[in-house]
């Protein structure tokens, strides 16, 4: 590692010297956790296709995308036309735009459980409205939810998101973990936590606590805990479990909605009750939706003052990202998705057959562009098999793989583009086997 950060830091000093002028104005010099690591991050100063430029000129292959949120490449032409021609007609307004009902309309035809839909500025907050109005919906307080799963930051989905097993309990009754300071005890208590891919002992648990949880929230890929699919017949199983005890099932596709032209639940055939959405439907702006069953969603209608739920936003559906939203998903057609399936297909072949030449202890996950290397030989069912046996490998590789001019999520998740060629893709790869 310490070879790692000092080559990164010999060549990127430009990135240093801003990171040191951030670091007067905020906290840890930024305002995202998420992309911060030691020493610095790099700055990025633009970005076209599938690469992208830092402030030292560095041109590095981007295969994070802005964590999934990128799945035509950066500054696409029509997305960027779409966006000016917009932005020419004023940014934002106190009212809606018929832009909303345009993107509205592409996303439920696409999502046929999608009755009706709210849009949002980010995926937490197409989360915290999904249950909150699942609270209100079915009048109990607790919800659910898988452990490895994230959710965004607000209270309710910051519980058991990356916990330290030795404060997590049984793996088949796990018990919930605090994921940030300041998470009142309350909202612990509240939040049910569930073991991936183990049907059995979540019917189990789902079975007790049923008469008091008002959500079952979903990742059908279990994304940024490491793309781990679901196995044969798991969501079903959790459809009806949650369908018998009258709890709201929620799928959170902020992430695997890429996967398909209606997302991982046209994928795996299992309709959820409602569905969350962010990142790819906004083109690459800030964004989010929920939506589904009309009646769970008829909390949310304010016609003569009888909304249930108030949910306000400044820049909720503003036309700038709903604009870019609709260009980007009139890109995403049939041929496009099996496309994004072939490049995600050769990469996890490629690097399949160069771990298991190099005999290396890890192996690669996912589903369509969507894949995460994992550093570990145990069966991947779940957070707890997926932890890798040197806890510093995922991040010794990233800063590996930034070296030899390529970008992955820090904990190994990446995502192919539209913008890639199968030249690309070889590239990771042959880069992967010099750090390894
Ligand atoms: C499954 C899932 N839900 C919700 C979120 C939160 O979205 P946002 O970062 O837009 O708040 C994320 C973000 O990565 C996510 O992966």
């Amino acid at each position: 590692m310490k070879d790692h950060v000092a080559e990164y830091t010999a060549k990127t000093a430009r990135s240093r010297a801003l990171h040191e002028e951030a670091l007067r104005v905020m906290p840890g010099g930024n305002s995202r956790t998420t992309t911060f690591f030691d020493p610095y991050p790099f700055y990025l100063v633009r970005g076209e296709g599938a690469r992208m430029w830092d402030a030292d000129g560095i041109e590095r292959l981007d295969f994070n995308g802005n964590y999934t949120s990128l799945i035509l490449g950066h500054a696409p032409a029509a997305v960027v036309k779409a966006v000016q021609e917009v932005a020419a007609s004023g940014m934002s307004f106190p009212g809606p735009t018929e832009h909303e009902i345009r993107l509205a309309e592409v996303l439920t035809r696409r999502i046929p459980s999608l009755e009706t839909l709210r849009f949002t500025n980010s995926g937490t907050e197409a989360t915290m409205n999904a249950v909150r109005v699942a609270r209100a919906f079915t009048g109990r307080a607790k919800i659910a939810k898988f452990e490895g799963a994230y959710h965004g930051t607000h209270d309710w989905v910051l519980v058991s998101v990356a916990p330290d097993l030795a404060a997590a309990g049984n793996r088949r009754r796990p018990k919930p973990v605090p994921s940030s300071s300041g998470i009142p005890k309350e909202i612990v208590k509240n939040v049910v936590v569930l073991p991936w891919n183990d049907a059995d002992a979540c019917e189990k648990i789902l079975a007790k606590e049923g008469p008091s949880l008002a959500a079952l929230l979903v990742d059908p890929l279990l994304g940024i805990g490491g793309v781990i699919p679901p196995a044969g017949g798991f969501l079903e199983r959790l459809r009806a479990a949650t369908a018998q005890q009258g709890i709201v099932l929620i799928f959170d596709e902020v992430i695997s909605f890429r996967v398909a032209p209606g997302g991982a639940q046209e994928r795996f055939g299992v309709r959820p009750d409602l569905t969350t959405l962010g990142k790819i439907i906004g083109g690459g702006l800030p964004v989010g939706a929920f939506g589904g069953r009309a009646d769970v969603m008829g909390a949310y209608d304010p016609r003569k003052g009888g909304a249930r739920i108030s949910h306000g936003g400044t820049f909720n559906a503003n036309p700038l990202t709903m604009a870019a939203g609709l260009a980007t998903l009139a890109e995403l057609t049939p041929a496009a998705y099996a496309r994004l399936d072939a490049l995600g297909d050769r990469l996890r072949a490629g690097v399949t057959a160069l771990l298991r030449k190099k005999k290396l202890a890890a192996q690669v996950s996912g589903l369509g562009s969507l894949f995460c290397l994992h550093w570990t030989r145990k069966r991947l069912t779940d957070y707890r098999a997926s932890r890798p046996a040197d806890p510093a490998m995922p991040l010794r590789v990233f800063m590996g793989l930034l070296n030899e001019g390529i970008v992955l999520s820090q904990r190994g998740m990446g995502a192919c583009s539209l913008a890639m060629t199968d030249a690309d893709v070889d590239r990771f790869v042959d880069a992967l086997g010099r750090i390894v």
